[in-house]
Order: structure tokens, then sequence, then C-alpha cells
């Protein structure tokens, strides 16, 4: 293992390889403390490269075993070899590299390489985990055949899978057997992967749009074959979206996802044989919530478009992640939107990108979506590439239209379809096919922070004109002291009385196009001539850029949009707007009006014309953690708390009820279907139960919810109330008793039981936490296990972690340091959730602060706790 500070790697270093390898053969013989790899290159080098340059492999944690040239063994002066690289010196011009080494997959514990995962074996490459396997040149912009072959003991594993197509399988002595797979596309090491173990196999098959049939396959362990079914019905859905939408169809004559129960991410897209976090594929109504159905379905889709963006077009280098990171998340977004319901999917994505993204951009961590140093790849998986990066691709289909953009991206698949490439060449095809100049959008590529936009209207009632002054900012982050400016495309609507669009007839100051106002310079003041009336602006509908924006409307102009926007989008925005600031105000100490508001929820909670999920988005109030993003600094968790859960109350006394009548009126279902409308319905209702606990203040209305559950989303929905709310009660006791007993031998669904209690407000939650952290359904070495309880608690549970004893933070701490030797990727994960310190109180900062340097002096740390922990601290 690598425990060292991590050589800086930047982008402007970036040189072609001098050797390629346009074939690769491997040979695994399986064994759980040693497995025997044997690769077999075949090696050129690059035309016009000196004869004298080595050949340098890279390895990590490798004992070599054998090396031949060409059938020979090599001499001992012919190379050099570390458990990290293999230097082949003077090698010939074009040859066959043979090379043996042996790994111990039983003992791997990070997740990367060849690893045991409930006794299967199973592979993680991305980023640079294919250099575990083998000596190899691992870097994406080396594409190379591969017919990889698998021996081990049939019983053990008879399921023996790669990527690409079956070839052949057979017996073999001693009670194993073996299997060969031969993938026809060029591809890079990270997409490599291996799978072997025994598991169930659920079968289907897809007809493509050119009348080919794919067999499609998902393993699973034996017994949880029917919790694969949404899993299936996603990725048939998924590769019909892709071709009506995108014209894309699957390559390969088969298809397989296998779930595995440690894993580091949520999946993995390898050529023909994607690899998943079981989290993602296993559904069904006890053990999944609605939130987990809608997810399986994303990620499903989101790892099957990797195939054409990721797979078929992948990155020259890694700085260039967002081009198949951002791209993927920005078409899982629009599939999703398709399947469900556009505008609640735009929210749900929205608030995940605040959530996510924005603290990570206004913070310590900020970097740009595309960086240009990193001392270490894995810390890049972030929600700035994947977010903010699909949040780009949306921005170019704004400013050229679905038509152009449909064409560039039809010409983005001709053009570099088998090749690795950069930002840059994604960019130019979108100049090329729409005719425009992306030179000062691309900045949006290049320079890390959240933009600003302070808007300014104003309504000259004799010139009929409304104008609209805008002024965009943005701080300094790590990454660049200056900023330049950019172009900022702002979706919006001038709304008269009736709620419609006004209309205008010219506009003078910038350019307008399609609902679309095109911010370039640093204040520009459009004003629209010829408007009637005084409009309300609803400006960034459906947020088209990825911004923060203050303005000069006041409590009115927003409630009205609230109401009145035609944009649905708009209307969530105002009214969050709306609730932020009277949340805000609370928290600090002044005390806020908030009797307009608290009546307008009720009349949305009634409405029938909107959709249960949209109310139920409207009737969600700010996290916490929203709210403390919104502070800026000197935050007070308690305060902040106390402020949310006084407007709650507020909110639930005056329209106590219409919500009770609510309530009994949405159904709550008898036969379970986790379609997007089913699942709205039980979003309201859930969250009207929220707010009818706090009236009532009783754990009676949620313990009899509990009881009729017939789902994991209102089972869940009932525990967290109770928990959340009543948790000293016996009902709260009894309620998660009962569940461990009912699903103590699900550890997906006891997952949730932790969850729940690590949200629990208030410091005894700390304790809580460390005592479950002792439990026997507890495991520090599984991800999913380390995500539920104190990812959770750290990122999720303001009031516990930001504990003015300062507990909660040396927990995380403690627990970053325990997981670290283990699982480095998982404990800088963990570590992530200090990058906010600064904007608590003095004296929450002081402790944070001990906390991390506490990690920070620990010797021998790995190299991507370390990049995080010191990138935290300055
Ligand atoms: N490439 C994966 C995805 O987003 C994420 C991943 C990265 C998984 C690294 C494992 C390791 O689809
Ligand atoms: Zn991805």
């Amino acid at each position: 293992m690598r425990t060292d500070s991590g050589q800086i790697v930047r982008l402007e270093d970036y040189a072609p390889s001098d050797y390629l390898i346009p074939r690769t053969g491997l040979t695994f013989r399986l064994g759980n403390e040693r497995t025997i790899v044997v690769a077999e290159l075949t090696i050129e080098r690059r035309d016009g490269v000196d004869a004298s340059v080595p050949l340098v492999l890279d390895g990590d944690g490798l004992e070599l075993i054998s090396l031949q040239i060409d059938g020979e063994e090599l001499a001992r002066s012919a190379y050099e070899a570390s458990s990290q690289r293999l230097v082949i010196h003077e090698p010939p011009t074009r040859f066959t590299l043979t090379i043996e080494t042996a790994i111990a997959p039983a003992t791997n514990e990070t997740l990367m390489g060849l690893y045991r995962s409930s006794g299967v074996y199973c592979t993680q490459c991305e980023a640079e985990g294919f250099r575990r396997i083998t000596y190899f040149l691992d870097r994406p912009d080396i594409l190379s055949v591969y017919t990889v072959r698998i021996e081990a003991l049939k019983a053990q594993a008879p399921v023996l899978l790669s990527n690409g197509d079956p070839v052949e399988r057979g017996d073999l002595d001693g009670a194993r057997h073996f299997a060969v797979w031969h993938d026809p596309f060029p591809k890079p090491s990270y997409l490599f992967a291996l799978v072997a173990g025994d598991l169930a196999r659920v079968s289907d098959s897809f007809v493509t749009m050119s009348g080919r049939t794919i067999d499609l396959g998902i393993y699973v362990e034996h017994g949880k074959e029917k919790r694969a079914a949404y899993a299936m019905d996603a990725l048939k859905r998924s590769m019909r979206w892709d071709e009506e939408v995108f014209g894309r169809e699957y390559d390969l004559g088969i298809f397989n996802i296998v779930a595995v129960s440690d894993f580091n991410f949520g999946a993995m897209e390898n050529k023909g044989l994607n690899i998943f976090n079981d989290k993602y594929i296993l559904a069904d109504r006890e053990t999944a919530t609605d939130f987990d159905f809608a997810n399986i379905e994303a990620i499903v889709a989101h790892e099957y478009f990797h195939n054409w963006t990721g797979n078929r077009i992948t990155c020259r280098d890694w700085f260039q992640l967002c081009l198949k990171e951002g791209l993927t998340v920005f078409r899982d977004h629009e599939f999703s939107a398709d399947e469900r319901e556009r505008t609640v999917r735009r929210i749900a994505d929205v608030k995940g990108l605040k959530a996510q993204q924005f603290p990570e951009d206004q913070g310590p961590l900020a970097h740009p979506v595309r960086p240009r140093r990193y001392r270490e790849i894995n810390n890049f998986y972030t929600a700035t590439v994947y977010q903010k990066g699909g949040e780009i691709v949306r921005m170019l289909r704004t400013l050229i239209g679905p038509v152009q953009f449909r064409a560039a991206m039809d010409l983005y698949f001709e053009r570099h379809d088998g090749q690795a490439v950069t930002i840059e060449d994604f960019l130019r095809v979108f100049e090329d096919a729409a005719q425009i100049d992306l030179s000062q959008f691309s900045l949006w590529y290049h320079q890390a922070g959240t933009p600003h936009v302070a808007v300014k209207t104003s309504y000259d009632a004799r010139r009929r004109s409304f104008s609209v002054e805008l002024e965009q900012s943005m701080p300094p982050t790590p990454s660049e002291q200056r900023k330049r400016l950019l172009h900022i495309p702002l979706a919006f609507g001038l709304v008269g009385a009736d709620g419609k669009d006004a209309n205008f007839t010219s506009v003078d100051g910038g350019t307008v196009s399609d609902g679309v106002i095109h911010l370039k310079r640093r204040r520009q003041v459009f004003r629209f001539n010829g408007v009637n009336q005084k409009p309300v602006l609803s400006i960034n509908r459906g947020f088209s850029a990825p911004i923060t924006i203050t303005s000069n409307a006041n409590a009115e102009d927003r409630q009205f949009l609230a109401q009145h926007d035609s944009d649905g989008f708009g209307r969530w925005q105002a009214l969050n707007d709306s609730l932020l600031s009277g949340l805000i105000a609370a928290a600090r100490g002044k005390k806020a009006p908030v009797t307009a508001v608290t009546t307008l929820l009720g009349n949305i909670a009634a409405d029938e014309s909107l959709q249960p999920a949209y109310r139920a988005l409207m009737l969600s109030l700010p996290t916490d953690a929203d709210i403390a993003r919104e502070l800026g600094d000197k935050v007070n968790p308690d305060a902040v708390f106390a402020a949310r859960e006084d407007l709650l109350a507020a909110i639930a006394n005056e329209n106590a009820a219409t919500f009770a009548t609510l309530y009994q009126a949405v159904e709550g279902g008898t036969r379970f279907r986790p379609d997007a409308a089913s699942a709205g319905k039980r979003a309201l209702r859930n969250v009207l139960l929220d707010y009818l606990s706090k009236h009532e203040n009783s754990p009676q209305r949620a313990a009899t919810h509990l009881s009729a559950a017939t789902n994991l989303t209102d089972r869940f929905a009932a525990l967290s109330v109770l928990v959340h709310r009543f948790g000293d009660t016996d009902e709260a006791r009894d309620a998660l008793a009962n569940y461990e007993r009912q699903f103590g031998n699900d550890p997906l669904a006891m997952d949730k039981w932790f969850q729940v209690q690590a949200t629990a407000p208030g410091f005894a939650t700390i304790e809580t936490v460390r005592t479950l952290m002792r439990h026997p359904h507890f495991a520090i070495t599984n991800p999913n296990r380390v995500r539920a309880l104190v990812f959770t608690f750290a990122s999720a549970n303001q009031t516990a972690f930001h504990a003015a004893s300062g507990d909660g933070y040396r927990l995380l701490a403690e627990t970053v340091l325990e997981v670290d030797p283990r699982n480095p990727q998982l404990a800088a994960k963990l570590a992530t959730n200090f990058r906010s310190w600064r904007s608590v109180d003095a004296k929450r900062q002081a402790l944070a602060r001990k906390a991390l340097m506490d990690i920070a002096s620990r010797n021998g740390l790995s190299p991507d706790l370390r990049d995080i922990v010191e990138r935290t601290l300055t």
C-alpha cells in the first residue's frame, strides 16, 4: 500500500505514451490467498520514438514471478521491477511481453483491483486500479482489445464473467473449470472487469432498433432474484431511451450487471459487465424506499449510457473526467425527467446540486469542473465534476437549442468514436455543429466557484419599459485568485398580474433569445420595451445556470411568483427563497413574519391541480444544512434547528385541519407500485405526517402510520418521526426494536435503521452512533454500513455533528483514522465532511480544526486522506 503525500500531476505535463498495447491477453488462476495473473501484452513503440526510450509500466503492490519477451525469459539486467513499476530497457519495436504476477484478493480491503466481496471475486479498476492486477500502461488513452481467460474451482465460482462476449468454457483437472471472454472494442484498462463466484442470474432480452437481440443478465446472491426485477426493467427502458433520444444502439451481444455488497461508489460502467453496489440494484417494497427506486433507475441508466459516453468515446487523461461523467449525468437526468415528471425531477436534481456541489464549490475543496492539477485522482470523483459538469452540458443545450444539440451530439459520436478525447474536442463539436464561438462559455469548465448574480429590476410606467440590471461576480477560490467573466444563460419570464408571461416588443442592452437572457459582461442592463404593466421577474427558470442570485424582489414579489409563476420550477424556487429568508432572519435572532407563507403552504397542499409529488416538494422545508449554507458564516446549528422547528410548528398549527383532511384523503395504496405517481402520493402523505405529528405533539399518529405501513417508504417516514421527534417514548423504542427483529438479516434494510438513528437531532446521538458502531450488523470494512451510519451522521445531522463539545468532530476524526488503513478512498470521502468547518462559529471552528489537525499529524496516512485533510486546512 502506498502511504506518501502523493506527487502533483499537472494537465500541462500530458504527453502521449511512447508505447501502445493494441492487444491484451489475461489469464487468471483464481485463489483466495493467491491469484496468479498472466498478462500477454502486444506492445508497439509509437512511430518516431527513439529505440533507447524504456518501457515503463505502472504497478501497485504487485509481486513479479516471471517475465518474457517473445517467449524468452528476460535477463536480470534488461529490466527493473518494484511493486510500483516495471521498467524494460531497450525493448524491441514490436513484441509480446508476458508478465506473471501474484496478488492476494482475500486481504484486499481497499476495494480496488481484484478483491472478494461476500465470497465473490470482483474487480474495480477506475481510476488506477488495474495496476493492482498486473503491470500495464494504466492510463485511459491506452486502448486495447482484451481476451480474458478465468480459471477457478467450479464449486467456489460456477459463474465466470468478464467483458465482451463469451467465447469458450470447459472443465479442468482438480475440480476446476475455465471460461474465455473476448471484447472486440478497444478499451482503456479502467473498464476491465472480472467477476467469479456463486451467483444467480436473472435473464431477459432486448431487441435493438436494428433488430438485434441482446442477452441481458443481472447477477445477484441466490435468493435475491426477485429483487432485481425493477433494475432489469430500468435497464430495458434505458436502452430504448438512448435509441430514441440519442440514436445510440447497444453494440455487444450480451450485457451483464453484477450486484456486490462491498463497493466504494454507486456503480461502475465496465464494458458489457457493469458492477454495482447492490444498494442500487436490489429493491422490493420492504427493503427499498421510493427514493431508492428512483436512484436505482437513475444509476442503471447512468452506467448503461456510459457505453457511448465514456466507453466508446473515453477520456484522454483523468483531467477530462467530466467529459464522461458530466455528460452522462446530464443524460441520466434527462432520462429520469422523461420517465417520471420533468419539473419534479428538476427540483430534486437542483436540490441535490445545491446540497452537495455548492458547499464544495464554496469551501476549501473547490476545484474547476476540468481541474488542472491533482495529487490523488480518487478525490476528484466529486459533485463538481459530476453534477456541475452535467449542468454545463445542460447550459450548452440552452445555448444552441435541442435540435442543434442533437446534431452536435451526433457529430461527437461520429467524429470521436473509438477515441480518447478532451473537453476541448467536445466543445469544438458544438462550435462546429452550431457555428458558435464558445471561448467565453468554456470558462465554466476552467474556473472553480459558484458565480453570483445580483438582480435589480425597475418599471417605468410612462415609457412602458422594464429594466433588469444584472451584475455577475465570483469570489476567489483555491484554484484561481482572479476570475474572468462568464457567459451565463438565464431563462426568464416577465410574469404579469394574471400569471402569464407578459410580452415585450424589443430589448436593449444585450442578447435575449428564446426566453433566455445572455449575461456576458460584468454588469448589463437589459431594457424590455412595450411592457404594458409592471411585471414580476422570474429568473433562472429551471435553474438554467448553476449560480446564486440576490435580488431587490420583495416578499410580496416572491409570494406572488410562488403562487402564479407559469413555470413550476420558478414557483418552487420563489417559495424556497421566501422560506429561506424567514429562516435566516429567525436563525439570526430576528423575529420573522411568517403568516403569509404559512397560509400559502396550506393552499398549495390542498391544490388538487398540482401533482402530489410536486406538492410534497413544495411542503418540504429547507434542511438545516440548506439554512446554514445560506447563512454563510458564524453558523450556530442549534439556532438553525430552532428556527426551522418554529417555522414547521407555525405551518403545522395554522394548517392542521387542512393537513389532517388531506392526510386521510391521499390514498395509502393497498397494492404497492414503485412508479412516480404512486411514490408522489406517499411523499405527500409522509410530509403531512411530520407536520401533523409536530402539531399534535404526540407519537400516536406515527405509531399508527407505522403499523399500517406496507412498504419501507411509509415505514421509514414513520420511524423518522418517532425517533427524531419522540425519541424517548416507548413508541420509538418499540419501533426500533421491532424493525431490528423484522429486518435484522437484511443489510440494506438495516442501513435505514442506522440512518434514522444517526440523524436524530441533538448531541446525544454522538453516543448512539458510537454504540451502533459496535452493533453486530455494523462493519467498518463495508462502505454501505459506514456511509449509512457515520457519513449520514456527519452530513445530515447538524446539531450532533457540530455539537458545542466538539465530540461530533472527534467521532468523525476517529472513524476516518480507523477506516484509512483499510480503505483510503472511503476515509477520504468521510473526511470531506469537514469541508465547511470555517462557516461555523469561532468556538466550533477551533474544535473542528483540532480534529483535523489530529488527523493531519498522524504518520502513514494514505495519499487520498492526506490530500483531503491538507486541502481542507489551507
Ligand atoms: N465511473 C463510475 C460512474 O460514475 C464511478 C466510479 C468511479 C466507480 C470510480 C468506481 C470507481 O459511473
Ligand atoms: Zn459515471
